[in-house]
């Protein structure tokens, strides 16, 4: 197999080492010229300028890591050259695009289009949904949830400025992707947003022009609610999840490496994972993630799996993301 990755910045420098690893020939794709030297100095990974030229190459699968709001036209190109097709976090406002990049994956079943859903593979994420999941706690439409996610956007690239990639830019997928990436995994947890209640604010003053913080009212397909506020305003970046019936209670925070549960007939919380990944907490990092992430993704290619998502997938927390602005700027309830 020959793999293409197109954008070779933080995500695809991720995906290059991982794709290295695991002995798949990779080549690459950017805009830049630093990113290419870095490229082929890091991960001895053959970049070039111009994409066209690189799909003369005959890549058998495409990793699309550029910016959230630029990823379709790369993966219809993908499809239409008859390449299996990966793509990191899509946050954008173009949604016919979207939609005829979903008509097209569905016109090429025997070719893998698969959308990022990196916190899926989170040990803790998975525990919390299989303890959902069965029941202990009762009916998911008896519960609710909160959720606090929050880091500091400049922390993210130290080494760039906030006008240098997407993150200083609201068009560009800024402030917004961590709505459509944190969603992802709510959504898998909880159900699929039925109507949406949020403030968007701009709070940090730093220069960027996205909206910083998002306070978010979900009513979710059973009923259930949640309420979560995703901010990149947060000094000490970290996830709490709560989630609450009258049969007990779930509680995660992401830096303990921990889930605890709360059953409601005793006083004591169990710790049901620990440190769920090998080493020492401190050396934990979402790297773990990113890898399996690729594995599965290499595996559909293969046909020994199912890729668990598409990118219909994509374009609900892309309609999330515009109805928790609608509903910010017109004061209402959105439904979606
Ligand atoms: N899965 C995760 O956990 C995770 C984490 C962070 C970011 N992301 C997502 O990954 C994607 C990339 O984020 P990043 O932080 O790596 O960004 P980045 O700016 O570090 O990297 C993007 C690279 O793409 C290049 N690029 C941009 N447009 C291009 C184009 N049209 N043609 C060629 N090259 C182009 C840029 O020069 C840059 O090198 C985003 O969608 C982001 O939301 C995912």
């Amino acid at each position: 197999m020959k793999a293409l990755v197109v954008g070779l910045g933080s995500m695809g420098g991720k995906r290059m080492r991982i794709l290295k690893e695991m002995g798949i020939e990779t080549i690459g794709v950017d805009m830049r010229e630093a990113r290419r030297q870095q490229a082929w100095q890091q991960y001895g990974v053959r970049a070039f300028p111009d994409f066209e030229a690189a799909l003369l190459e005959k890549p058998d699968l495409l990793l699309v890591c550029t910016w959230p709001h630029d990823h379709m036209r790369y993966v219809r190109r993908a499809l239409e050259q008859g390449i299996h097709v990966f793509s990191e976090d899509t946050c954008m406002d173009d949604l016919d695009q979207l939609t005829e990049v979903i008509e097209l994956a569905r016109s090429k079943p025997h070719l893998v289009a698969a959308p990022s859903c990196t916190m899926r593979y989170h040990v803790c994420i998975q525990k919390i949904k299989e303890i959902i999941d069965s029941g202990v706690l009762g009916p998911r439409e008896r519960s609710f949830a909160t959720y606090h996610g929050g880091s500091y956007l400049p922390d993210w690239h130290t080494y760039e400025g906030l006008g240098d990639y997407y993150a200083g830019q609201r068009k560009t997928g800024g402030g917004c992707d961590m709505i459509t990436f944190e969603f992802d995994w709510l959504c898998w947890l909880l159900g699929d947003v039925r109507k949406v209640s949020a403030l968007a604010r701009k709070n940090a003053t730093y220069d960027a022009d996205i909206f910083d913080t998002y306070q978010i009212l979900a009513e979710l397909e059973a009923g259930n609610i949640l309420t979560a506020t995703i901010d990149v305003v947060t000094r000490y970046a970290n996830r709490y999840f709560r989630y609450v019936t009258e049969k007990g209670e779930i509680y995660w925070e992401i830096n303990t490496h921990t889930v605890r549960l709360h059953t409601g007939d005793t006083d004591t919380w169990r710790i049901i994972s620990e440190k769920p990944v090998s080493g020492p907490a401190s050396s934990w990092s979402l790297f773990d993630i990113y890898r399996d992430e690729v594995r599965v993704f290499l595996e559909a290619c293969q046909g020994k799996t199912k890729y668990p998502i598409g990118f219909d997938n994509d374009l609900r927390m892309c309609r999330l993301v515009q109805a928790c602005e609608k509903s910010s700027e017109e004061g209402v309830f959105v439904s979606l």
